[in-house]
């Protein structure tokens, strides 16, 4: 890890994730910034910039620095930037489509590289977003589990595309039907650092290739488990100005409904921007490109 001269990085849990202050993100990043900033988040997966005052347009900028950015498949973005789309939730709204921790899309054939939100406008309390570190996750398996996995794909589908608008009422929806799927490696090999992640969540990993559904199950959701323990992720706590930057490569994240529905109402407003990414590496892959 390199010694920060530009930017102040605080670690905010043991496992994941650093609170980076000391930068305006309207102002123009110079080289030497924009190196920390990529080391950072490469250490840390999750990178939080506290008291951003940004437009749309600056959010757009910033997040297009590591990437082009895309759409929802299934939420309309705001008019001026169809890649930017608003996460409302309403007081009295109950239904959450980010309660399970996931990686972004992971039905896509080239799920997201990453991906920022910026908070517009926070519940006094709670609404935090909770993360966790799959390469930790990959890393605390045992070896048998480890071998087992080598080599086994997961089947991720979207389901059906009303989970993402009809219920989640204050959403605009982009009126394109139809569930996708695409099929990845449960293990994944990070392209910049080389590490090995798991790369499977109940929200969309449905199955195991080659197996039944009832086979999968126990092993799929052994993993869920397994990946969330509160000991290998942090949680993000949310102010107005806020803007979060993950690897979606090697995190899962959810939004901890604590604020709304049942037990509490308050209005939460977010706005994600979505890198493009790139079919992910199986360890097969990645030995075989490193032999070369
Ligand atoms: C998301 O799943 O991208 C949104 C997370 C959140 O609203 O906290």
């Amino acid at each position: 890890m390199m010694e920060y001269k530009r930017i102040t990085v605080n670690p905010i849990s043991g496992a994941m994730g650093a609170e980076i202050t000391d930068i305006d993100l309207t102002s123009g990043i110079d080289s030497e910034t924009w190196i920390e900033i990529q080391d950072a988040w490469a250490n840390y997966l999750v990178l939080i910039f506290r008291g951003q005052d940004l437009t749309d347009q600056q959010q757009f900028d910033f997040t297009q620095r590591f990437g082009k950015l895309i759409p929802h498949p299934y939420v309309k973005g705001i008019p001026e930037i169809p890649e930017i789309f608003k996460i409302i939730r309403e007081p009295g709204e109950s239904y959450s489509w980010d309660g399970f921790y996931h990686s972004d899309l992971m039905f896509l054939k080239k799920p997201p590289l990453g991906a920022t939100l910026y908070a517009k406008e926070c519940p006094p309390y709670g609404a935090d977003t909770a993360f966790t570190n799959m390469y930790l996750a990959y890393e605390t398996l045992s070896e048998g589990m480890k071998a087992l996995l080598d080599g086994l794909e997961g089947e991720n589908e979207s389901g059906n595309p009303e989970k993402y608008s009809n219920k989640y009422q204050s959403m605009e929806e982009l009126g394109k039907k139809g569930a996708m799927g695409a099929v990845h490696p449960l293990v994944r090999v990070h392209p910049v650092t080389g590490k090995k992640a798991l790369f499977s969540s109940l929200a969309f990993t449905k199955r195991i290739k080659g197996m039944t559904d009832k086979e999968s199950a126990p092993i799929l959701s052994y993993l869920y488990e397994h990946s969330i323990q509160a000991h290998l992720g942090c949680r993000l706590e949310w102010e107005k100005g806020s803007l979060a930057l993950w690897d979606n490569r090697v995190c899962l994240h959810h939004a901890v409904a604590d604020y709304f529905g049942e037990v509490a109402k308050h209005r939460r407003v977010m706005q994600r921007a979505t890198i493009e990414g790139e079919e992910p590496i199986s360890i097969k892959k990645y030995e075989a490109m490193q032999a070369k």
